[in-house]
């Protein structure tokens, strides 16, 4: 199954993988590739997005997402305003779509939002004509997760297509499973979950991947294993017995990993709980390629954010 790369992102907004068709997925990762080599400058800008206004809309707590797309963002020359929750008028009531009404009002070109409830970007992309680009909403999609997760493999095994993909952990909460699920189906990896049954998805058999209630016969011949952390502010109840049971029975130890394939990495997309979910001889070992994935988010974000904008000018053109 070879994917053909489309010639342009014919689209206003990136709010989920589902959306997106596999050609698409092949130009950002292209593109992206491309836009890398601009990190490695003595000046890291290029002027493809000078004039344009980016705002930040982040709604939940966040790292990674957030810098990454700040840095992006300065990176292609574009203007960024930064929102909290709890620094502005959402804390005093105001809905979403008043405060991008609001926002609207100050003509920004693109909104980058990142929110608790499932497809609030859906929402705001419907309403407001600036370009929207999901952050992360609820438990549905972390679709720009999932294209740098998808970009780190390439970069690694040179493909996607056959790649056999572990993912495990709290998948029932992970909108960082869903949007790898999608994406993996659409480029043709083969794709296994592990996760205690409370830990699952109702409706998992629709996510096409295997499942497995034990982490070690799904790490068999693996080349990729993603780990996942428990995320207890999406939990009302308690879904395993304690951390350390938790530990005993799913943490990425360096026996477990040994069941993989001999070449198999190791990926996670933050925040890791150490001890909980991969230990730190893993975390922090030569198989890791956790911090090459926040490395390739800057440029994968550049990449949405370059052909949103029309891919117009060459995209390392220099300033
Ligand atoms: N991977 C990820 O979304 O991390 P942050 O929550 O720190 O943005």
């Amino acid at each position: 199954m070879a994917v053909e790369s489309a010639s342009e992102l014919k689209r206003k907004d990136v709010v989920g993988i589902a959306s997106l068709q596999p050609g698409e997925i092949q130009l950002i990762l292209d593109t992206a590739e491309e836009l890398l080599e601009v990190a490695r400058r003595p000046i890291k800008k290029v002027p493809v997005l000078r004039g344009a206004t980016v705002v930040n809309l982040f709604m939940e707590p966040s790292t990674r997402t957030r810098f990454s797309f700040e840095m992006a963002e300065k990176r292609l020359s574009a203007d960024t305003l930064n929102f909290s929750a709890s620094t502005s008028s959402v804390s005093k009531g105001e809905t979403l779509v008043d405060t991008a009404r609001n926002l609207m009002a100050m003509a920004p070109d693109y909104i980058v939002i990142r929110h608790p409830n499932v497809g609030a970007p859906h929402r705001l992309a419907e309403v407001v004509p600036a370009s929207i680009i999901n952050a992360g909403d609820g438990i549905n999609e972390h679709p720009t997760q999932a294209l740098l997760d998808a970009f780190t493999m390439r970069q690694h095994f040179g493909r996607l297509e056959g790649l056999n993909v572990v993912i495990a952990g709290d998948i029932r909460h992970s909108r960082v499973a869903r949007s790898n699920a999608f994406l993996l189906n659409k480029m043709g990896a083969k794709l296994r979950f592990a996760a205690p049954a409370s830990l699952l998805p109702a409706g998992v058999e629709e996510l096409g991947a295997t499942t497995f209630l034990r982490l070690e016969p799904a790490l068999e011949g693996a080349d990729v294993v993603m780990m996942l952390r428990i995320q207890r502010e999406r939990q009302a109840a308690v879904n395993f017995p304690s951390a350390r049971e938790y530990y005993d029975f799913f943490a990425l130890t360096e026996e477990r990993l040994a069941l993989a394939a001999p070449h198999a990495v190791v990926m996670h997309p933050g925040p890791m709980n150490r001890g909980v979910e991969i230990d730190s001889q893993v975390a922090d070992g030569e198989r890791s390629l956790i911090l090459d994935q926040v490395t390739n988010g800057v440029a994968v974000r550049m990449a949405i954010l370059y052909l949103l904008a029309g891919g117009r000018g060459a995209a390392t053109a220099d300033s």
